[in-house]
């Protein structure tokens, strides 16, 4: 052991004023820790002038150990009052730490939304849902007898010539992808009882040029309604109540002569859009007439028994000018700021 220190006023100054530095320059409890033992502990230059006091002389034991009291009161403040100091700063510095931005930005999955085009589809089937018809399905990839034969399609109609129909190798296959709903009408009639009230929406192809009116892949909703006594009023009525649904009530609808291998009279149908964005306006939008005699025998129905109306409409064509959109391909590219103009959240 070395030499103690011997106890003098300077002595007694310095170690005083070290351990109160020693405590200033703690910046955590932790290191205050270490400080105290160093400068308050018993083994501390203080700690051993308070030992020492009963070694020195009795007149002068008083003296020495007010210096000493003095000394270790003073340190004793500096201590406690570092350490009230460094307890709140780490608790301010803890609660710092666990605080929650409550304005921050939620980070979450996106989810992906369903297409315009889909819920435009979906909403025009509802119109019929909601009348009580039913809705049909048919496959994409169609008999060549459903797609045109028993439509009442001649051999040699034009609609059959390679630039419009996407036909299945082998050609004996007899396969094509289907060019519109319509075959889903026979099917809806060959399946189902009598009377049929049906719309089919669905997926269609053609042999066109991607451009601002045309899509080689499309969708339409195919309508066929089969009963005793169905006139072309029923058809009018029927699909003015789906121009009203979709355009709002003042919309009416026209009906102009046409020909359709599957319907006689066949007629072209044009909507009266009173709420059109460069003014209200008749816009042609789709097909439709009574469905003809030789599709119901196709289907195995007496025509004299039953009869029925028939129309068809494209969706893209019906997002484009209920929507006032300029070009047809901004529904295909899959850019979701397209989807979002129509308020999909993605
Ligand atoms: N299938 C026709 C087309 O794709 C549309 C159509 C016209 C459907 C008249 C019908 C109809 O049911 O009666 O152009």
């Amino acid at each position: 052991m070395s030499e103690p220190t011997p106890l003098t006023e300077s002595a007694v100054e310095q170690a005083t004023d070290a351990a109160i530095a020693a405590f200033a320059a703690a910046t955590t409890l932790a290191e205050l820790r270490t400080a105290r033992a160093a400068h308050a502990g018993e083994q501390s230059p203080l700690a051993q002038f308070n030992a020492s006091l009963k070694t020195i002389p009795v007149e002068e034991r008083a003296a020495a150990g007010k210096l000493v009291g003095q000394g270790r009161a003073r340190v004793g403040e500096a201590l406690s009052a570092r350490e009230a100091e460094l307890a709140v700063a780490e608790e301010n510095a803890r609660l710092a730490g666990e605080a929650v931005d409550v304005t921050a930005v939620a980070s979450r999955w996106r989810t992906g939304s369903r297409h315009p085009l889909s819920l435009l589809m979906e909403h025009m089937g509802d119109v019929f849902v909601g009348m009580g018809w039913e809705i049909a399905e048919g496959p994409e990839l169609e008999n060549e007898w459903f797609n045109f034969d028993s439509l009442n399609f001649d051999e040699d109609h034009p609609a059959r010539a390679m630039q419009d129909t996407f036909f299945i190798d082998p050609v004996e296959s007899h396969l094509v992808l289907r060019t519109h709903t319509s075959p889903v009408q026979i099917r809806s009639l060959l399946t189902r009882d009598l009377p049929v009230y049906v719309v089919a929406p669905g997926r269609v192809f053609r042999t066109d040029e991607l451009d601002a009116t045309h899509t080689p892949v499309f969708h339409q909703i195919e309508g066929i309604a089969i009963d005793k006594g169905l006139t072309m009023a029923h058809l009018r009525g029927t699909l003015e109540h789906l121009a009203r649904a979709m355009f709002g009530a003042e919309a009416q609808i026209r009906l102009r002569p046409n020909y359709f291998p599957f319907t006689e009279p066949s007629a072209e149908m044009d909507v009266w859009q009173p709420n059109a964005k460069g003014g209200a306006r008749w816009v042609e939008w789709g097909g439709c007439g009574m469905v003809n005699r030789n599709v119901l025998r196709a289907a195995g129905i007496d025509p004299d028994e039953y009869q029925g109306f028939a129309f068809g409409m494209g969706i893209e064509r019906t997002l484009q000018f209920r929507n006032d959109m300029n070009d047809m391909r901004d529904m295909v590219e899959g850019d979701i700021r397209f989807s979002q103009q129509f308020g999909m959240v993605v």
